[in-house]
Order: C-alpha cells, then structure tokens, then sequence
C-alpha cells in the first residue's frame, strides 16, 4: 500500500493512469455526499444510522406497507432532484473521454453520473428515479400520477421503485459486465464506498486477483484499504479533478 494522502497523488499512480488503457471506476454514495445526498454507514447522519432498513428496502417492507416504503423513496428522490453533480461525478465524465477503455460502475441509484455526462455507468443498484412492476418485470420512467403508491398502467398494481433492496440478487447482467471490466482492466478506482455490499464489494478483490493497480479514494479507511496500492485520502469531489488534472494536463 502506498498512502498517498497529504503528500499530493504519487507520480508513478499518475503515470499509471496516463498510460492505462482499461480503466474500472466503482463508486458509492460517498462520491454524492458533496452533492447533498446520505451516505448509509457513516456514524449519525448515514441513512441505514437514521432508518431501518427491513422496514423500508425489503421485499417484505414493501408488501406489509407499500405507502410507507414509496413515501420514503420519494423524500430521497426529491433530494437526488435538487442535488447537482459535483466536480467527481464531472471528473469521472472526464475520464470517460480520455481512457480507451473506461467502465462506470455504481452503486448508487441517484443519477448524478449520467446527469454529470457519464454515457455508460452500469448502475448495480437500480435508479430511484425508475419505477418497477414488480409483477410484469416492466421499468418505467418516473412516476406522473401522484398517487402513493402509483400503480401500473398496464396491471393496476402497485409499482415499486426500480432498485435493489436487501434480500434481493443484482441485475445479473450488469454485475457480469461489471466483474468482466474489473477482471480485465489496468487499473481500478474504489471511490466513496465502504466496500462492505457484496456482490459490488468483490470487484476489487477480483481485479487484484488478475494483478490490477487498485487505487481507492475515500476521506476514510476501509476494510479494502490494506488491499490497495494507492490509498488518496480526501473527498472525491476534490482528489479526482486533481487525478485528472495531474494525469491529463492540459484539461
Ligand atoms: P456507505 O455509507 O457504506 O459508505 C460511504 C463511504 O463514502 C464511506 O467509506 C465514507 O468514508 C466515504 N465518503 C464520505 N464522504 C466522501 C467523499 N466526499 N468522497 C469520497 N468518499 C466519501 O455507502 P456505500 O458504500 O455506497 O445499497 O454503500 C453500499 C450500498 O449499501 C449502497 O449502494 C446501498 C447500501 O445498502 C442498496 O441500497 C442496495
């Protein structure tokens, strides 16, 4: 490991990056917190510090009390729409149009990186901005009507938000495509996660297995630090512009 933090980005991570021709971002919802939006874990103001999560993203939780559960998507949708994207979410839109080769994987299900102008992210969680027929397995755009829950035009059920909640596997997929790109690239970015969800938390741990450089950016340690070959400790909103700007110069 190579701690990076105080002391500016290591010249050889820069050339790294400069000269990598297959590059994997994952990020999580630290990546949003200089947006505005929670964080999960983090002490006091985390959202899974704040709720319970069996009563609001279980398959259960949303049978027992639809209302409840879609009301509570729709305080956190409302905060993603009057959020804006911020210099990490631009930085990784960046970095989109200089590597060959680059995969966005998230965590998140805000859409802050397709509003920052990622083209491709692969959204392992879902999009709350989505609603979901649970019974057809039809997506469709956000919801109109107003009602609470909104119901399906084509079944009259009620419609759930198009994400993943606990209990549930990952778009099958996305989380292929999202562990091939980490297999295979040249360098992997953890950015804003805790790296405790798995599957996601895995990817990292695969790309090493192949030999790829592992850089995390996290203002905290976590359980994949001591994994890592740069550790840039700070705010993504921050250190990446900086990553890019070092790497890429002139922007
Ligand atoms: P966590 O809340 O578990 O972790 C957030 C991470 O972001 C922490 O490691 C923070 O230190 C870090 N962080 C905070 N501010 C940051 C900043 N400005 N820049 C960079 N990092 C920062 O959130 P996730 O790892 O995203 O799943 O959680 C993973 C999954 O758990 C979520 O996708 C969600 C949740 O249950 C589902 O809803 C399916």
């Amino acid at each position: 490991m190579n701690p990076a933090s105080a002391r500016g980005i290591p010249q050889d991570l820069i050339e790294a990056l400069r000269d990598a021709e297959r590059v994997v971002a994952l990020t999580g919802s630290g990546i949003s917190a200089e947006s505005g939006v929670l964080t999960f874990r983090e002490a006091q103001t985390g959202l899974w510090e704040c709720y319970d999560p069996q009563q609001l993203a279980t398959p259960e939780a949303f049978e027992r009390n639809p209302r409840l559960v879609w009301e509570w998507y729709e305080w956190r949708r409302r905060l993603v729409t009057e959020a804006e994207p911020n210099p990490g979410h631009l930085a990784l839109a960046e970095l989109e149009r200089r590597v060959p080769n680059f995969t966005l994987v998230t965590q998140n299900v805000d859409g802050l990186h397709r509003r920052a102008g990622s083209r491709d992210a692969i959204e392992l969680h879902g999009n709350i901005l989505r609603a979901r027929c649970p019974a057809e397995e039809i997506v469709l755009g956000p919801d109109q009507t107003g009602a609470v829950p909104p119901l399906c035009p084509n079944c009259g059920g009620p419609l759930r938000p198009d994400v993943v909640w606990f209990g549930e596997t990952l778009p099958s997929a996305a989380l292929e495509a999202a562990s091939e790109a980490a297999r295979g690239c040249d360098l992997f970015l953890s950015i804003g996660t805790s790296s405790l969800v798995y599957p996601a938390a895995a990817l990292p741990y695969e790309a090493l297995e192949n030999g790829v450089i592992i850089v995390e950016v996290n203002p905290a340690e976590t359980s994949l630090t001591p994994h890592v070959d740069y550790a840039l400790r700070g705010g993504a909103a921050k250190v990446l512009p900086e990553l890019l700007r070092k790497a890429f110069l002139p922007l």
